[in-house]
């Protein structure tokens, strides 16, 4: 039993509550987690500064899980055996959260993602997995967002599809493009394939090229994906490139360059450019102390921490099997990406937005509601 549970003015014995951060923080989704940790460390900083949660303070232990599942395993072995963790927030992509969580079912912790969109990540075999949760939308919304922006906004009637074969969201979420779109009246006419860290596109988008499709759906990550745009454009193809939410990093512009990015769009869980006045109040927040405008990462990964800190409000601190049974009843909660309201696969409903790209900036397009 702990000292100073009861808050008060005591210090209390066990000074702090830690929670696990398993993050892509090197390796070729490595913006993703740094924006994540960036946003946690700020809502745990302003917690810390009004006193805490039940007068203890929140302390966040960082594991970088290098943007590879075995290693996001790894990291969470050592969160829950090491350093002993009451929950976890992360990781960011689904691959690496379907390899880390079997390890938190096991040492029953909670583990909260905030942006891994793939089905599977909390539901396997028609079986909720208890301790997985997640503050994001699923990709059979998003894949359906994208084929109908494809198919209506930019009224094209055949799509190729080119996918990150080793990564699990890339490969579900091209299905369910490929599904909404086919249903919407089109027709994809080419589908080509590559891995993380290929860095050569050319052979699949000459083939894609000869194919003639009026739009590409590519839903990997911003370091394959700024490579393939860069080489679409010098192979000559000008029609509008497409992704998913893996297409949101500062690195995009930087890989791809301005110019190639005109006339490419994607799904994304918020815009920074939001009128909610919470959005506004973290943006504000979050650039002042980090001199950067807070990606889709930052943003959920805010909410995401919310849902283990209210978790940890209801349970306390000391019980995680409690904290997981609180964080299974978030209802109503107001994030800075839309309100939480998780179902009983423990996934909440959100909308989506639609990014497009000008001069190398994301600008908001629209929002879809599901
Ligand atoms: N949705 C991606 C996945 O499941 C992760 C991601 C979310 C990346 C949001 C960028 C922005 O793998």
């Amino acid at each position: 039993v702990l000292a100073g549970c009861g808050g008060g003015s005591a210090p209390a014995k066990s000074a702090t509550i830690k929670v696990g951060a398993n993050f892509e923080m090197t390796g070729g989704q490595a913006t993703f987690g740094q924006s994540s940790v960036n946003a946690v460390k700020l809502l745990f900083k302003q917690i810390n500064a009004a006193g805490g949660v039940n007068g203890k303070k929140l302390e966040l232990v960082v594991a970088d899980n290098k943007s590879e599942p075995a290693e996001a395993a790894n990291a969470m072995t050592k969160l829950l055996t090491q350093d002993k963790v009451v929950a976890v927030v992360g990781p960011v992509t689904s691959s690496d959260v379907l390899a880390a969580s079997p390890i938190a079912m096991d040492k029953k912790v909670p583990v909260v993602s905030n942006s891994a969109t793939n089905p599977k990540v909390t539901v396997e075999n028609g079986k909720v997995k208890d301790f997985v949760f997640r503050a994001c939308f699923l990709d059979p919304f998003q894949g359906t967002v994208a084929a109908n922006f494809a198919a209506k906004s930019l009224k094209a009637k055949t799509a190729a599809v080119y996918v990150d074969m080793s990564s699990d969201y890339a490969k579900g979420l091209a299905q369910f493009f490929e599904e909404a779109f086919t249903k919407a009246g089109g027709k994809i006419v080419a589908k080509e394939a590559y891995q993380q860290k290929d860095t050569d596109f050319r052979a699949a988008l000459t083939k894609i090229k000869a194919a003639n499709p009026e739009v590409i759906f590519n839903p990997g990550y911003y370091q394959e994906v700024g490579m393939f745009v860069k080489q679409a454009r010098e192979l000559g193809i000008t029609v509008p490139l497409m992704g998913g939410d893996g297409w949101d990093s500062p690195k995009l512009a930087e890989i791809a360059g301005a110019k190639a990015l005109e006339n490419t769009f994607f799904v994304n869980h918020y815009a920074a450019d939001s009128k909610d006045p919470d959005t506004i109040k973290f943006v504000e927040a979050y650039k002042k102390e980090y001199g950067q405008t807070p990606d889709a990462l930052a943003a959920l990964a805010w909410d995401a921490a919310l849902m283990v800190v209210e978790g940890i409000k209801k349970a306390g601190p000391d019980d995680s099997v409690k904290i997981k049974d609180a964080i299974a009843q978030t209802k109503n909660l107001k994030g800075v990406t839309g309100t939480i309201n998780l179902n009983a696969n423990h996934d909440p409903v959100k909308s989506a937005v639609i990014i497009a790209l000008k001069d190398g900036k994301m600008v908001f397009k629209e929002t879809v509601n599901p």
